[in-house]
């Protein structure tokens, strides 16, 4: 057993000292001069609100995260400032920076004493930053190397039992082997079902467009963005035209100032639509309509998609698998009487009015069929 544990922090203080070693040069190749090189160091830790005295509260990096995270965040990260101020001069960065136009901005940009100095810093820092990106969080990682791990673990212990014997209670390999593949087993299932299913599946959108302060807040109707709903088998996506509609004149958000904003004035004039990260997605095979359900079926949006005027940022909140739809179909008692769709099922008709069944669900009208569902 103290063998198995040695080996194990072996293998961990081993792969530890792997992960240690990570790039921090920059992809161009070309020389920095020592002074621009200090002038980056000194901008990131400026940036990371690690010299004293520049910052009241919350350093930029509190704000403008540098690392992927799976919340929501109002703010603008770190690599979307990089990137926009790329090519542009150190004064409009200055600007940005010091002098902010916009309420939100200079709220949130008060609490800290910087020269310019200072700032150009933070821009040559910002610069090198912009072409690594974004620091990946690390659960995925960990994943994969966790697999390997275990894999090693059962490999030196299929060489024990065989070669080495080396451990005389043998049911203790038994166990550790058991409990190795099934967490391997585990591991793969996890990785296995999040490919094809994507409940729960919430990415950041290009612009942060939220519901809470669209619906809730501003009592926009679904159907008033989403317009194809009632009438056609897709809700539809509004075009950057619909935002327009208001964004013409409502230039600054109480969340995220201009920066947001900003982007759909860019895409409308620009005339570049916006890339919309699709969330909800059958697989090609399966056919669903949202006329058939909410117009016929008077089903509401909440009941398949949650309070999506809860959230600031869209989340799937069921599987959609074939057993949810089914399962839907075998429970729900359709509007049979009062719906013109209806009158077609003369059978269905007879029965009801006779008393032979009392009520009619999604199956009875065909819904379980495959054929209604598959091409
Ligand atoms: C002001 C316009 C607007 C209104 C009002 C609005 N939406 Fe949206 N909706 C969008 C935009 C833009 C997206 C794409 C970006 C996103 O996912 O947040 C979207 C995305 C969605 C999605 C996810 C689409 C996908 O990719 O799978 C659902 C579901 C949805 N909306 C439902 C609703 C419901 C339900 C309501 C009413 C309670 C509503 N929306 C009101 C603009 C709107
Ligand atoms: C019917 C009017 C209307 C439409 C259409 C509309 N918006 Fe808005 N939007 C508003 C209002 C009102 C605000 C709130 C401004 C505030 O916070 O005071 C707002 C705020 C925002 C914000 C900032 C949120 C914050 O609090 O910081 C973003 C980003 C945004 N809208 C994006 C969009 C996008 C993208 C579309 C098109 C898909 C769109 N809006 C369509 C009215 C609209
Ligand atoms: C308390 C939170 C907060 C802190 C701290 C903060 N920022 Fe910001 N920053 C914001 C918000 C919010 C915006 C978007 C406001 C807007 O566009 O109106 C923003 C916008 C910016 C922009 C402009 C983006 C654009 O679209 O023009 C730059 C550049 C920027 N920040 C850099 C910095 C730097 C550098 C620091 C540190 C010295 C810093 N920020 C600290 C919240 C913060
Ligand atoms: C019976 C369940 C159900 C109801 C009710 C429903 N949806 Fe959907 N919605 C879905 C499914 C399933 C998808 C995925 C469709 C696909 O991938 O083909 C979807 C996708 C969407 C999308 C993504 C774009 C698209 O058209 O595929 C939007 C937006 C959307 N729904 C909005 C709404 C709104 C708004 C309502 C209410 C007026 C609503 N949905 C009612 C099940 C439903
Ligand atoms: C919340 C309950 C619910 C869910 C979830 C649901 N449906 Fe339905 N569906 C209904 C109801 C109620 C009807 C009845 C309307 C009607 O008779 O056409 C219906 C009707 C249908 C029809 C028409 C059947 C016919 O007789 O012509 C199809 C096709 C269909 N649904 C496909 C789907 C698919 C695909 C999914 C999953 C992606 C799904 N539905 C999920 C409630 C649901
Ligand atoms: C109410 C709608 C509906 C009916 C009825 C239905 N299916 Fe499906 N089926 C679906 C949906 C939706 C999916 C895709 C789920 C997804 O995208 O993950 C699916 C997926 C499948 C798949 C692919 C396997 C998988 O899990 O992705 C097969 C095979 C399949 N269906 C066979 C059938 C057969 C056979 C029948 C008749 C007995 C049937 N389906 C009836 C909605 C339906």
């Amino acid at each position: 057993m103290i063998k198995v544990l040695r080996l194990n922090s072996f293998l961990i203080l081993m792969s530890l000292s792997l992960f240690m070693v990570s790039p921090v040069v920059g992809e161009d190749g070309e020389q920095d001069d020592h002074h621009s090189t200090r002038g980056l160091m000194r901008g990131e830790r400026l940036f990371y609100g690690l010299i004293d005295g520049k910052f009241e509260s919350k350093a930029c990096a509190d704000c403008h995260n540098t690392v992927e995270i799976d919340s929501f965040n109002w703010n603008p990260n770190a690599w979307e400032i990089a990137h926009k101020f790329k090519g542009r001069s150190l004064e409009e960065f200055q600007r940005a920076v010091l002098n902010p136009a916009g309420q939100t901005m200079s709220e949130m940009h008060k609490t800290f004493s910087l020269n310019e100095v200072d700032v150009d810093m933070i821009k040559l820092f910002l610069d090198d930053f912009e072409h690594r990106g974004l620091t990946k969080s690390k659960p995925v990682i960990n994943k994969i190397f966790l697999f390997i791990l275990l894999g090693v673990l059962l490999t030196w212990i299929i060489l024990d039992i065989f070669f080495f014997k080396k451990v005389k209670r043998r049911y203790i390999l038994g166990i550790i082997f058991i409990v190795a593949v099934a967490w391997q087993v585990k591991l793969v299932h996890e990785a296995g079902t999040a490919l094809g299913r994507q409940e729960f599946y919430e990415p950041d959108q290009p612009i942060k467009f939220s519901h809470v302060v669209h619906v809730a807040d501003n009592q926009i109707d679904c159907q008033y963005c989403h317009n194809t709903v009632s009438h056609s088998k897709s809700a539809g996506i509004p075009d950057v035209g619909v935002c327009w509609n208001c964004h013409s004149i409502v230039r600054e958000g109480t969340h995220s100032g201009k920066h947001q904003i900003n982007k759909v004035v860019e895409a409308y004039e620009g005339g570049t639509p916006i890339e919309w990260i699709r969330i909800h997605n059958l697989q090609d095979h399966a056919f669903f309509s949202h006329a058939q359900h909410v117009t016929v079926g008077k089903i509401e949006c909440a009941t398949c998609h949650g309070a999506i005027e809860e959230m600031d940022r869209v989340r799937q909140v069921t599987d959609m698998s074939m057993g949810w739809c089914i399962n839907c179909h075998r429970d729900t008692e359709v509007q049979f009487f009062d719906n013109a769709f209806y009158a077609q099922y003369e059978e269905l008709q007879k029965k009801m009015k006779s008393g032979e069944i009392d009520r009619v669900t999604a199956e009875l009208t065909g819904g379980t069929e495959c054929s209604k569902c598959h091409y």
